[in-house]
């Protein structure tokens, strides 16, 4: 199995390309917020107690999330990998994830890091509002809100995956074909 984090600020375009990288890698696509906004549509307890911090573009607590990705990671032998989205979050979230995966003789082979400029990032996501749905998306403050939330709790995974040789930056910037090119071209180099 590959396993790939794919990893950047809201709006860096995560969700967007993980579903056609899954397809072209046959990966199995995990994000932990689609798994959390199902919880919501399903009005579970769960659901009903996350939604309030999701709505404020907070983080749900680790153990929530780890728990989720937990769940999912046996018994998908179909597949060649697992591609993360949106997960890790925390360094404490990455420290779970390298070990639930080496437990299993699996490993985090690469970060792919999307890097794109803030305003850019706000501006996706306010386009986004209307088709979305997402109570995040809808309120600027949240959105600036979830952008300082990655900076300051989900930045500092960057160094804890560089120091073990996985950080791979990729230019998030332009068309969602060029992106996808850039990143087909760093994976297929790790496949
Ligand atoms: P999550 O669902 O992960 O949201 P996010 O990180 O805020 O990121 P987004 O999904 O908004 O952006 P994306 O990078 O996927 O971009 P997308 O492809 O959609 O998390 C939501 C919440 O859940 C969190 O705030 C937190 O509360 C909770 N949560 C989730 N995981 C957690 C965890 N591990 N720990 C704790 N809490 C957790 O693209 C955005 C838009 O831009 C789309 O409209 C798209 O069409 C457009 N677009 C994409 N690429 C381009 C391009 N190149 N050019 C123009 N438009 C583009
Ligand atoms: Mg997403």
């Amino acid at each position: 199995m590959v396993n790939f984090l794919i990893f950047g600020p809201p709006g860096s375009g995560k969700g967007t390309q993980s579903v056609m990288l899954a397809e072209k890698f046959n990966l199995l696509h995990l994000s932990t917020g689609d798994m959390l906004r199902a919880e919501i549509a399903a009005g579970t307890e769960l659901g009903k107690k996350m939604s309030t911090i999701m709505s404020k573009g907070e983080l749900v607590p680790d153990e929530v999330v780890i728990e989720m990705i937990a769940h999912k990671i046996d018994g998908s032998k179909a597949y060649a990998g697992f591609l993360f989205d949106g997960f890790p979050r925390t360094v404490a979230q990455t420290a779970e994830l390298e070990k639930m995966l080496n437990d299993r003789g699996m490993k985090i082979d690469c970060m792919l890091a999307l890097d794109v400029e803030h305003d850019e990032l706000v501006k996706r996501l306010i386009g986004r509002a209307e088709l979305s749905g997402r109570p995040d998306d809808k309120d600027p403050a949240v959105i600036e809100n979830r952008i300082d939330v990655y900076n300051e709790k989900t930045l500092p995974i960057i160094n804890y995956c560089n120091e073990r040789g996985l950080y791979l930056p990729v230019n998030g910037m332009g068309t969602i074909e060029d992106i996808f090119g850039r990143l087909v071209e760093a994976m297929s180099k790790i496949i």
